[in-house]
C-alpha cells in the first residue's frame, strides 16, 4: 500500500526521498509528499497524484535539509486531496505511515476533549495530533513517540521527525513491513529494502511490534515489550538495474519478457540433477493427507492451478482458499495438512492473516513468496522462494509463472514423495520442466500477433475468457490481468459454465478468448466454442496448431502457441494471457505500470 521512506543524511535529503519513493510508487500513487528539517526548521511539500507532480512542485519550492521524510500514498481514509496526503503535521512533529489506525475515531474524541481538533479525513493526522499533544505536555520526542505508539490499535509502519530535531527519526512497525538502511553516517528508513537500492545494501528488518530510535550513527531497537532487540544487518543482493525498465516502454513488458530467465533461476535453485531439493526443513508430503493452498488475486490463480496438478499428480486432496474469505470461515484444519501460502510481496494482510489463523492448527505453514525477508516468510516453517526478481509493475506476471513453477516442482515432489512417481518418472518429468525456458523463449515470438489482436480487443466494452480443466485458472488470469490494466470488463468461466447463464451475455459485441491447448479435453471445449459461434458470438482461440485446425475457419481470430506436454501447458499459457492484457492497454493508452485504483503490496484488509 502507501511506501514510507526517511532519510538522516549528510547530503541534501530530498532528492534522495524522491528517489526512493519513486521506487516505492507501485505502493500507491494517489499523492505524495515530502518533510524535511532545515536549520531545525520543519517543512514540508505535497501533491495530488504521481510523484512526478511533487517533483515538479519541488522545483519551484525547494526543501532544502538533510534529514526528512516522504510518503507515497494509496488512499484508505479520504480522498486524494493535498490536505489528506503526508507527510501529517501537528506542531513540531511530522509522521509518515503506512497501514490503518483502526481506533483513530476514539483517539480523536480523547484529543477532542483536551481541546484538538483533526483538519482532514485521515487516520494517520490522529497520530501526529498525539504525538505534539505529548510533547505539549513536556515528553522528549522519543518518549512521546513512545506515548503515541502504545495507543495504536491497527496496522502501522511509522516514520516522525521532529522539529530542532536535526539526527533523529524514530520508526514504528506494526503489520507493514519497515527497513532500515546502514550507510556511512548516513542512516534510511524505507517501506522494503528496494527503496533503499540505490542508497546502502545493509539492512536492518524491523520485526513485529519493534520501535527504532534511530541517529546518523546509532540505532536502538526495542520489542513490543520495551527490551533491547538485536536485530541482524543483513548484505542485501538487490541490483538497482532490476528496477530500471532496461530500455522497455513498461515494467510489465519487461517482466513479461523476463520470464524465461526468472524461470531458469527458480529451476536452478530447486532442482539438484533428477531430484528436487526444498530448502530445510523440507516437506515429507507421505505425511499429509490433505494440502491447503491460501493466496489472494494472481497468487490465488497459482493456487487453483496448482490444485490440478497436486491431486492429479500425487492424489493429494486440496483446500483452496481466498485469503480474505479464510480465516472468517474458520474452516477446521484437519491433522496431517499442511498450510502454504502463495504471495509475490509476503506482505499482503489478508493472507498474512490467513497465514496466522492456520498457525497451531496445521501440521506446517510453507510460504511461496518473492520476497524472502517478508513477513510471510519469516512466519513460516519452511519458505519456498520464487526467485521471480523485483516486480515492479502492479500486474503481476512473471511472479505468476514462478510461483507456477515452484507448486508443479512441489507436486511432483509430493508425487515422488507419496509413490506415485518412480525415479525414472521423475528424471522424464524434469526433463519437460527444464524445456519450459526454452519454450517460453520461442512462444514470445506470438507477441507482435497478440498485439494486432489486441487492437481488436481494445475496443470491445466485455470480454469473456473460457477454460476447461487447469485452463480455467488461466482464463480466470487472463481477465483478471485485462481488466485491472485495461479497464474493459471481462470475466472467466469454465467453458462448461456457459450454458448455465453466462452464454446470456454473448452476441457480436463480445469478444470470447478460448484457453484450449489440444489436449484431452479439447473436444468438449470444441462444442462450447460452437455453442457461442452459434449466437454471433466472436471466438478468439489460443491453442497449438493441431487445435486452430481442428477447430476450423469459423472463429473470429487464433493465436497459436507451441505445442508441448500438458504438464506445461498453464505456464505457458500464462503469456498470451499477460500480453493480451498488455498490448490491450497500450492501444488504449491507460497506465499500464499503475493502473487506477490499485497498488501493489495490499498491506491492508
Ligand atoms: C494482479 C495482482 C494481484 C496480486 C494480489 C496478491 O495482477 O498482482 O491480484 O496477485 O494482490 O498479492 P501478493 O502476491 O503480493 O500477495
Amino acid at each position: 500500500m502507501c511506501g514510507i521512506v526517511g532519510v538522516l543524511g549528510d547530503h541534501e535529503a530530498a532528492p534522495l526521498i524522491v528517489d526512493a519513493l519513486k521506487r516505492l510508487e507501485y505502493r500507491g500513487y494517489d499523492s505524495a509528499g515530502i518533510a524535511t528539517l532545515d536549520g531545525g526548521r520543519l517543512d514540508r511539500r505535497r501533491a495530488v497524484g504521481k510523484l512526478v507532480n511533487l517533483s515538479d512542485l519541488l522545483v519551484h519550492e525547494p526543501l532544502r535539509g538533510k534529514a526528512g521524510i516522504g510518503h507515497t500514498r494509496w488512499a484508505t481514509h479520504g480522498a486524494p486531496t493535498v490536505g489528506n496526503a503526508h507527510p501529517h503535521r501537528s506542531g513540531r512533529v511530522a509522521v509518515v505511515h503506512n497501514g490503518i489506525i483502526e481506533n483513530f475515531r476514539e483517539l480523536r474524541e480523547f484529543l477532542a476533549g483536551h481541546g484538538i481538533h483533526h483538519e482532514t479525513e485521515t487516520d494517520t493526522e490522529t497520530v501526529a495530533l498525539l504525538t505534539e499533544h505529548f510533547l505539549a505536555q513536556g515528553l522528549s520526542p522519543r518518549d512521546a513517540a513512545e506515548q503515541t505508539i502504545a495507543r495504536l490499535d491497527g496496522a502501522y509502519a511509522l516514520c516522525f521527525l521532529f522539529e530542532g530535531e536535526e539526527d533523529l527519526l524514530i520508526a514504528a512497525r506494526k503489520g507493514p513491513p519497515l527497513a532500515i538502511g546502514h550507510g556511512d553516517g548516513e542512516m534510511y528508513v524505507g517501506s522494503d529494502a528496494i527503496a533503499l537500492a540505490n542508497l546502502t545494501d545493509r539492512i536492518t528488518y524491523l520485526d513485529e511490534g519493534d520501535r527504532a530510535v534511530i541517529s546518523r550513527t546509532s540505532i536502538e531497537i526495542r520489542d513490543a515489550n520495551g527490551r533491547i532487540a538485536n536485530r541482524p544487518v543483513k548484505l542485501i543482493q538487490l541490483d538497482s538495474a532490476q528496477v530500471d525498465k532496461a530500455g522497455y516502454k513498461h515494467f510489465m513488458a519487461k517482466e513479461i519478457a523476463e520470464q524465461p530467465a526468472v524461470i531458469t533461476q527458480t529451476l536452478q535453485a530447486y532442482l539438484d540433477g533428477d531430484r528436487i531439493r526444498l530448502p530445510e526443513p523440507g516437506i515429507d508430503f507421505a505425511s499429509l493427507d490433505r494440502l491447503t493452498l491460501v493466496a489472494c488475486g494472481t497468487a490465488h490463480y497459482a493456487c487453483l492451478t496448482a490444485k490440478y496438478w497436486f491431486e492429479q499428480l500425487a492424489a493429494l486432496p486440496v483446500d483452496i482458499d481466498v485469503a480474505s474469505e479464510f480465516r472468517y470461515r474458520e474452516p477446521p484444519i484437519p491433522a496431517r495438512t499442511a498450510a502454504i501460502f502463495v504471495s509475490q510481496s509476503g506482505e499482503t494482510a489478508d493472507t498474512l492473516a490467513a497465514l496466522r489463523y492456520a498457525q497451531g492448527k496445521a501440521e506446517m505453514i510453507g510460504a511461496v513468496v518473492n520476497v524472502a525477508e517478508s513477513t510471510i516468510a519469516r512466519e513460516s516453517d519452511i519458505v519456498l522462494p520464487i526467485h521471480a526478481g523485483a516486480e515492479i509493475g502492479v500486474a503481476s506476471t512473471k511472479a505468476f509463472t514462478c510461483q507456477l513453477t515452484v507448486l508443479l516442482l512441489l507436486a511432483l515432489k509430493a508425487a515422488q514423495d507419496r509413490g506415485h512417481l518412480s525415479d525414472s518418472d521423475m528424471a522424464e518429468k524434469l526433463g519437460l520442466v527444464r524445456s519450459l525456458p526454452g519454450i517460453l523463449n520461442q512462444a514470445l515470438a506470438i507477441e507482435e500477433p497478440a498485439s494486432d489482436i489486441s487492437r481488436r480487443l481494445s475496443e470491445a466494452r466485455d470480454i469473456l475468457f473460457l477454460g476447461r480443466g487447469i485452463m480455467y485458472p488461466l482464463a480466470l488470469e487472463g481477465a483478471l490481468k485485462l481488466k485491472e490494466i485495461s479497464y474493459i470488463h471481462a470475466e472467466a468461466y469454465a467453458s462448461g459454465e456457459l450454458k448455465h447463464g453466462p452464454i446470456a451475455l454473448i452476441d457480436e459485441h463480445v469478444p470470447v478468448i478460448v484457453m484450449a491447448p489440444r489436449d484431452n479435453l479439447f473436444d468438449k471445449t470444441i462444442s462450447n466454442m460452437q455453442e457461442v459461434m452459434a449466437r454471433g458470438g466472436r471466438i478468439l482461440l489460443i491453442s497449438d496448431q493441431a487445435g486452430i485446425e481442428q477447430a476450423g475457419s469459423g472463429v473470429w481470430s487464433a493465436l497459436p502457441m507451441p505445442t508441448v506436454d500438458p504438464l506445461l501447458t498453464p505456464i505457458l499459457y500464462a503469456l498470451p494471457a499477460q500480453l493480451l492484457a498488455y498490448h490491450t492497454a497500450v492501444h488504449k493508452g491507460t497506465d499500464v505500470d499503475q493502473p487506477r485504483n490499485l497498488a501493489k503490496s495490499v498491506t491492508v484488509e
